[in-house]
C-alpha cells in the first residue's frame, strides 16, 4: 500500500509543481511534520469535531487563489478578507493552525508556510478521524491576497450535479474525483441555513425537495426548529471518516441538495453506489484527489512568502 501511494503521488505530481517535494523540510525543519501532527492530535482529542473544520478550511483555501493560506488571513481596516464572507460559513480550527505555527516558529523561524501547515493539518485530521493515511508534497508559499469577493468561487449547496461537475472541472477534477472529494462530508455538520430551502417552497411544483426522503425531511425540519444556526450532522458518525455519507445518499438522506444530487443524477449515481459498497475504494480515490487538490495553483519561490503569523501578510 505504501509503495502504491508513493507511485500515485508521483503520478499526480508529475509536471504540476516542480518546486514542491515530499521531504521539503528535511534539512530546514526536520520535525515540522511531527510538530503539526502532535498539535492536531492534541486539539482533536479535546474536540474531535474540529477534524471537519480543518478539512473544510483546506478545501476553501485551495479553491480560492490556490492553496496559499489566504483563508487564514484576518480582515484589516482596508481589506475584508475571505474569512468574513457569508461563504466563510462557520469555518473552524484557526486556533490549531496558530498553535502549530507558534511552535514551528520557535523551532525553525520563518521556514514553514501556513499553506503547508494547513495542508498537513487537514491530512492529519482525516487520519485522526479514521480515514486513510497519505503523504503530501510540501513547499507551498503563502499568498499576499485575501479578498472577500474571491469566495464567489466556492460551490454553493444549491448546485446540482452538472454545476458541480462544471466547477470542479474548471479546477481540473474528473467527475469521479469530485464525488470522492464530496465524501469529505462524512465529517461534520451543516447549519439549517444551508439546507432549509429544501424543506418548503422548494420550486414551483414541489413544496419539499423531491430528492429528499420524507422521513428524513422531518428530521431536518426538527433541526431547523431550533433556528438557522442549528446543526445537522451529514451522516450518523459525524466524527468518523468512513463511507456512511454515501450510504445516507442511497437512502435519500443527504443533508445538502448538493449532496443528494450526486445520487439523484445518473451521471454520478454509479460512483456513489461504488463508494457506498466499497470503503477502501472511496479511501483510495479520496486520498488521490486530496493530494491533487493540495496542489491547486500552488505559489512557489518569490510568488509567495512564508508568513510570520498565519493571520497577517508579512
Ligand atoms: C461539492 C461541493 C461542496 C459544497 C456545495 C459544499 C458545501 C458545504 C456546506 C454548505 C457546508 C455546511 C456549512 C454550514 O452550514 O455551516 C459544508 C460543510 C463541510 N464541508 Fe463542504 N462542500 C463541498 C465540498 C467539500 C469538499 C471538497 C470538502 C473537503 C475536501 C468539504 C468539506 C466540508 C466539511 C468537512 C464540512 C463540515 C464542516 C464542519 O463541521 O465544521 N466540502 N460544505
Ligand atoms: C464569518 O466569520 C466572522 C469572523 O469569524 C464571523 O463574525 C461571521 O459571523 C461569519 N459569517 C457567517 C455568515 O458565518
Ligand atoms: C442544473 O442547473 C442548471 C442551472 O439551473 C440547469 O440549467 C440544468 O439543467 C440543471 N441540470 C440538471 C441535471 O438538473
Amino acid at each position: 500500500m505504501g509503495l502504491l501511494i508513493a507511485v500515485v503521488v508521483i503520478l499526480v505530481m508529475n509536471g504540476v509543481a516542480d518546486g514542491l517535494s515530499m521531504n521539503y523540510y528535511l534539512f530546514t525543519c526536520p520535525f515540522a511534520e511531527m510538530i503539526i501532527k502532535n498539535t492536531v492530535n492534541k486539539a482533536l482529542q479535546s474536540d474531535p469535531t474540529l477534524a471537519a473544520g480543518l478539512l473544510r478550511m483546506h478545501f476553501h483555501d485551495c479553491f480560492i487563489e490556490g492553496c496559499d493560506g489566504s483563508v487564514l488571513i484576518d480582515s484589516t481596516k482596508g481589506n475584508t478578507a475571505e474569512k468574513d464572507s457569508p461563504a466563510n460559513l462557520s469555518l473552524r480550527g484557526y486556533e490549531i493552525i496558530d498553535a502549530a505555527k507558534e511552535q514551528l516558529e520557535k523551532q525553525c523561524p520563518g521556514v514553514v508556510s501556513c499553506a503547508d501547515i494547513l495542508a498537513m493539518a487537514a491530512r492529519d485530521a482525516v487520519f485522526f478521524a479514521g480515514g486513510p493515511v497519505y503523504d503530501i508534497p510540501k513547499g507551498r508559499k503563502d499568498g499576499r491576497r485575501s479578498k472577500i469577493e474571491d469566495t464567489a468561487n466556492l460551490p454553493p449547496p444549491s448546485f446540482n450535479s452538472s454545476q458541480l461537475i462544471n466547477m470542479f472541472g474548471q479546477h481540473g477534477f474528473t467527475v469521479q474525483e469530485m464525488v470522492a472529494l464530496s465524501g469529505a462530508h462524512t465529517l461534520g455538520t451543516a447549519r439549517c441555513s444551508s439546507f432549509k430551502s429544501r424543506l418548503s417552497n422548494f420550486d414551483s411544483k414541489n413544496d419539499l425537495d423531491p430528492s429528499l426522503d420524507t422521513q428524513f425531511a422531518r428530521t431536518l425540519a426538527k433541526t431547523c426548529s431550533a433556528g438557522d444556526n442549528a446543526e445537522q450532522p451529514f451522516d450518523s458518525s459525524r466524527n468518523a471518516f468512513d463511507n456512511d455519507y454515501f450510504n445516507a445518499l442511497q437512502r435519500k438522506a443527504g443533508v445538502l441538495f448538493s449532496d443528494q444530487t450526486l445520487f439523484a443524477s445518473v451521471t454520478t449515481r454509479g460512483i456513489v453506489n461504488g463508494y457506498a459498497m466499497n470503503q477502501a475504494m472511496f479511501f483510495f480515490d479520496f486520498l488521490r484527489a486530496m493530494v491533487k487538490m493540495g496542489l491547486l495553483d500552488v505559489k512557489e519561490g518569490s510568488k509567495g512568502e512564508v508568513r510570520n503569523s498565519c493571520r497577517m501578510i508579512n
